[in-house]
């Protein structure tokens, strides 16, 4: 068994991704009694220690309502910084003086990807990679021969059961919810399959823009971004065969994604929302796609033949993350009448948002003499035990050498090989309002989009 990381060192800590989520974390895990060591943090900004415990804070004042400053102490009193030019060897030489003493350093690498060969090197050459664990951010690669290099550069300096390649989606509690709600219920499995399901819509849509990320979002688009992972993956959860137990979750997720045609140009819709072009950061000409909708096909026992829809786009109508499963409709029968044709086909709806649960519709009489059926709704009312947020358990993880919840090369390169055919298209896409649904030509896509169901007050 792996041993615990003994020294936490987060490469990019003046980041987005530190004040969002990775202080927060660091700080749960403190207060949870799970994080012991020192936190290093290295930046390319002159920041002293000062300088870090006053990034901490603001984080943790912004990010997180009830901060207990007794924890935050002593969180602060582990936290230091390091300052330095990532392509200067003696940034490494540096560090590794800081971790002396340390038998198991963590190093998290939040930096742009272009940094990635300079923190693998250096840290090889300062002897520090053979003792250590990696964590790795996506975007993981640009597209199937990159995400290769890349890992080949890792596994040449890091045991290949020390490289965490993190998709954060899968420590979601929510994106867990899914596996319990398939593998947990004796009504769902026996339906999973081309028998009795007729298609499913994935949508992962956001409200909002790049917030401010628009210059790196630019060069990624909506397909990198969020479909070629988060979504895929849970995509593959839904899909995978049942597995024996959580240790191989990641084989069996390969083993769906295998079986994943690639993505057709012809079966996609790609939209830039209205405004985007004149974003400071973005190309005035620039053909990157903030929105697609593609129709994804399983080559497979269980699912020949069933369309996958799957949505992703930001500045769309409302927050929504959702799989909508339409069982195949029953033939016409007694509940019919004459104003209904047939009963609407039963649907279920998976939420692993926010506001995660599920809701199921079914048909019931309609009251009175004649026999007709409507839809009528079943939900789970929502939980509200507090959820542990996606990169507080994944660090943990990794501190304590659990890896199932990390994805493995093969699988990041199977999810490259499925969107390769999208990558650098270079057709402008379909323009759309904000705050709609994207271009409609989507809708034409899946012969019409079942609405996210949304809390009334979290719609647009
Ligand atoms: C990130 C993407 O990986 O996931 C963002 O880069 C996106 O563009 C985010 O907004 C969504 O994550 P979450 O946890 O907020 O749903």
């Amino acid at each position: 068994m792996e041993s615990r990381a003994d020294a936490l060192v987060v490469f990019g800590v003046t980041r987005d991704l530190a004040h969002k989520k990775l202080f927060p974390a660091l700080y749960q895990l403190k207060r949870r009694g799970q994080l012991g060591g020192p936190v290093v943090g290295v930046g390319r900004s002159a920041w002293e220690d000062w300088h870090l415990v006053a990034a901490a804070r603001k984080s943790l004042r912004e990010m997180d309502s009830q901060v207990d400053m007794s924890v935050f102490d002593e969180f602060a009193s582990h936290l230091t910084m390091i300052a330095g030019d990532y392509a200067d060897p003696g940034l490494y030489e540096r560090l590794a003086q800081r971790l002396d003493g340390s038998e198991h350093p963590l190093f998290y690498l939040a930096v742009p990807p272009a940094m990635f060969p300079h923190a693998i090197a250096g840290l090889a050459s300062a002897g520090l990679a053979g003792r250590g664990r990696i964590v790795v951010e996506k975007p993981f690669g640009h597209d199937r021969r990159s995400a290769r290099d890349l890992d080949d550069l890792l596994r040449s300096a890091f045991e290949p059961d020390r490289i965490y390649r993190i998709d954060h989606y899968l420590g979601k509690e929510s994106v867990e919810g899914l596996l319990a709600l398939r593998f947990a219920n004796a009504l769902f499995e026996p339906l999973w399959n081309r028998d009795h399901i007729a298609k499913v819509e994935i949508t992962m849509a956001e409200k909002f823009g790049t917030q401010g990320r628009a210059g790196f979002y630019d060069g990624v688009g909506a397909v990198r971004d969020v479909l070629q992972n988060h979504l895929l993956q849970v995509v593959a959860l839904l899909t995978m065969e049942p597995p024996v137990s959580p240790d191989v979750i990641g084989e069996e997720t390969l083993a769906v994604l295998q079986r994943m045609r690639k993505l057709s140009p012809a079966t996609t819709v790609r939209g830039q929302y209205a405004g985007y072009r004149d974003e400071p950061g973005v190309d005035p000409l620039s053909t990157t796609e903030t929105f697609a909708a593609s129709r994804l096909e399983i080559v497979s026992p269980r699912w020949q033949g069933v369309p996958f829809l799957v949505r992703v786009g930001k500045h769309l109508r409302a927050n929504a993350a959702e799989v909508v499963v339409a069982l195949r409709r029953r033939p016409a029968d007694l509940f019919t009448g004459e104003r209904t044709l047939q009963p609407e086909p039963n649907l279920l709806r998976l939420r692993f948002g926010h506001d995660d649960g599920v809701t199921i519709s079914l048909q019931a009489k309609v009251p009175g003499a004649d026999a007709v059926s409507r839809s009528v709704e079943l939900s789970t009312v929502p939980d509200p035990t507090p959820r542990q947020e996606a990169y507080e358990r994944l660090i943990e993880d990794v501190v304590n050498g659990r890896r199932h919840r990390f994805v493995s090369a093969e699988a990041i390169e199977e999810q490259w090989r499925i969107v390769q055919p999208l990558l650098d298209v270079a057709e402008q896409p379909l323009p759309y309002q904000r705050g709609s649904w994207g271009p409609d030509a989507a809708e034409l896509l899946s012969g019409g989009w079942h609405e996210p169901h949304l809390p009334r007050e979290k719609a647009a």
